[in-house]
C-alpha cells in the first residue's frame, strides 16, 4: 500500500507587492480567496493531514484555512524556515510530504499527484516541479547534470551560466517524511537574500547521497501571485479553466471569454449562456436553461428549461422553478418564481414568492421597503398581475386573482377576486379639441411674456 502524504501550505510572506490591507492569499479568484483554491487542489489528494503557515496575528488568514491547523512562523525568515516551523505539527509522518504556496492557486492536483508518485518510485529525497519559463527571471533555475537534479540556484544568486537556464522552479517540493527533518534542520541562510531557502534541500539531499528528481510541468499552472497584475492574469487563467469544464459538462457558450464564472458555479447539461453573462457565487442552473445575453446572476438555483435575460439581474437568496421565463430588466432579490411563473419585462421582485404560473405585468414593482423594514409580497399560483402595479408589501395576491394594470395594491387579494387600485377614468365627450386650443394659447402667452 502507498503510504500517505502530508501536506504543507506556506502563507506565511508578507506579500508587500499586492499593496493591500488585506493577506495575499485571501484576495479572490473566481469569488472564492486564493487559499480555498490551493486547499481544494490539495484535499482532492486526499492527504493524511494539511498543514499550513501562516504569520504571527493572520487571523483571517487561519480562519481561512479551517477546517485544516495551522502553525505561526515567527519571521518571515525565507521558505525554508517556514516549512521547518511546521514539522512539529506533521507528527512522524513517514510518507511524502508536499510543499506548496498558497500563493500559486493554479497548480493541479493532476501535477501534485504526479510529482508525489514518481518520487515514490524513484525513492527521492527531494523532488520539485519544474517549467520552461518564458521568462524566468524571478525563479529559482534547476540545475540538472546528467539528467540529475542537483541544485536550485535562487535568481539573485545565479551566476554566470546559471542565468541562462530556463527550466524554473514551481516551488512545489515533495520531501522523503524520513527525511525532511534532517534536510530543512541542515538549511543554512548563507546567501544574497540572508533568507532560508526551502530550495537548498536539493543539493543538502544529494551531499548526503540521497537522489533528486524535477517533474516537468506547464507554466500556465505555476504562475505565483505577487501582485495585482498577476492576479489578474490568473484570474482569466482561471476562468478559461472554469469555461472549458462547463463545455464540458455540456454547456454551450456563444461568446465564452465574455462569460464570468465563480468556483462555485454549477452548470448543467444543454444550459446555453449568451454573451457578457457574469455568474457571481452560488448559482446552479439546470438542465435545458437559456441565460441571455447581458445578465449578472448570484444566489440562486435555477430549474430546468427555464428563460432569463437577456439584461436580467438576480440577486441573492432567489429560487426559479423549472420553465419560468424572466425577461429583459427584471430584478429578483430574495424572490421565489414557482414553475412555469413569467415576468417578462421591466420588474422589480425584492423578497416576494410568485406562485405557479402567475404572470408578472410589465412595470410591477414589489414594494419590499418602507425605510425601516423589509416585507414579503406572497402571489399565490395562476394570478395576473396587470402592467404596472406595485404590490406594497407586506401583501397577499390568493390563486386565480386578477390585478387591473395600474394597481396600487396595499390590502390582501383574495382568491379568485379582482382588484382596483387606481382611480376611476372619466371620459368627456368632445372635449379635445377645447382643450388643445387652451393649451396653446398659454404656451403663446408664456412665449410673449418671455420677451
Ligand atoms: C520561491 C522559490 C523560487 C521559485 C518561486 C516560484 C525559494 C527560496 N524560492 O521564490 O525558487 O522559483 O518561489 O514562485 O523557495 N513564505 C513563507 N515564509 C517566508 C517566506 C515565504 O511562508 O518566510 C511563503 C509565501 O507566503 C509564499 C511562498 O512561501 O506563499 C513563496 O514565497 P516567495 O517570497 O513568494 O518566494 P519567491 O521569491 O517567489
Ligand atoms: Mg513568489
Amino acid at each position: 500500500m502507498k503510504s500517505p502524504i502530508a501536506v504543507v501550505v506556506l502563507a506565511a510572506g508578507a506579500g508587500t507587492r499586492m499593496k493591500s490591507a488585506r493577506p495575499k492569499v485571501l484576495h479572490p479568484l473566481a469569488n472564492r480567496p486564493m487559499i480555498a483554491h490551493v486547499l481544494a487542489n490539495v484535499a482532492a489528494l486526499k492527504p493524511a493531514r494539511i498543514v499550513g503557515v501562516v504569520a504571527p496575528g493572520a487571523a483571517e488568514v487561519t480562519a481561512a484555512f479551517a477546517p485544516y491547523p495551522t502553525v505561526v512562523q515567527e519571521k518571515p525568515l525565507g521558505t525554508g524556515h517556514a516549512a521547518r516551523a511546521a514539522l512539529g505539527a506533521l507528527g512522524r509522518h513517514a510518507g511524502p510530504v508536499l510543499i506548496v504556496f498558497g500563493d500559486a492557486p493554479l497548480v493541479t492536483t493532476a501535477s501534485l499527484r504526479r510529482l508525489a508518485d514518481t518520487c515514490r518510485r524513484q525513492k527521492a529525497a527531494v523532488g520539485v516541479l519544474g517549467f520552461k519559463a518564458r521568462d524566468p527571471s524571478p525563479y529559482g533555475r534547476l540545475i540538472v547534470e546528467n539528467g540529475e537534479l542537483v541544485r536550485i540556484v535562487e535568481s539573485k544568486d545565479a551566476v554566470g551560466a546559471e542565468r541562462s537556464v530556463d527550466f524554473s522552479n514551481s516551488g512545489v517540493m515533495c520531501l522523503d517524511g524520513k527525511l525532511i527533518a534532517s534536510l530543512l534542520g541542515a538549511i543554512r541562510n548563507d546567501n544574497v537574500k540572508r533568507e532560508f531557502y526551502l530550495t537548498d534541500a536539493v543539493a543538502l539531499a544529494r551531499a548526503a547521497g540521497h537522489k533528486a528528481i524535477a517533474v516537468a510541468g506547464d507554466e500556465t499552472e505555476f504562475q505565483g501571485i505577487n501582485s495585482r497584475a498577476e492576479l489578474a492574469v490568473a484570474e482569466r487563467a482561471l476562468q478559461q479553466r472554469l469555461r472549458q469544464a462547463a463545455f464540458e459538462a455540456g454547456v454551450t457558450m456563444t461568446d465564452p471569454e465574455t462569460v464570468w464564472l465563480s468556483a462555485d458555479t454549477k452548470l448543467a447539461s444543454d444550459v446555453t449562456i449568451g454573451p457578457n453573462v457574469r455568474f457571481g457565487p452560488g448559482v446552479s442552473v439546470a438542465r435545458g436553461t437559456e441565460i441571455k445575453a447581458f445578465c449578472d446572476i448570484e444566489g440562486v438555483r435555477i430549474g430546468r428549461d427555464a428563460i432569463v435575460g437577456p439584461f436580467a439581474r438576480i440577486r441573492p437568496g432567489s429560487d426559479v422553478a423549472d420553465e419560468v421565463h424572466i425577461g429583459n430588466f427584471v430584478e429578483l432579490k430574495a424572490t421565489r418564481m414557482g414553475k412555469g411563473a413569467k415576468a417578462n419585462h421591466l420588474a422589480y421582485l425584492g423578497d416576494a414568492d410568485i406562485g405557479a404560473r402567475s404572470n408578472i405585468g410589465a412595470g410591477t414593482i414589489a414594494v419590499n421597503y418602507d425605510g425601516y423594514g423589509k416585507w414579503r409580497t406572497h402571489v399565490a399560483a395562476e394570478v395576473f398581475v396587470g402592467s404596472n402595479s406595485s404590490l406594497v408589501a407586506p401583501v397577499s395576491i390568493g390563486k386565480g386573482a386578477n390585478v387591473t394594470a395600474g394597481s396600487v395594491v396595499t390590502e390582501d387579494v383574495p382568491a379568485g377576486a379582482v382588484a382596483f387600485g387606481r382611480a376611476r377614468q372619466v371620459t368627456k365627450k368632445g372635449r379635445a379639441p377645447g382643450l388643445r386650443a387652451k393649451l396653446k394659447d398659454r404656451a403663446a402667452e408664456a412665449k410673449r411674456a418671455k420677451k
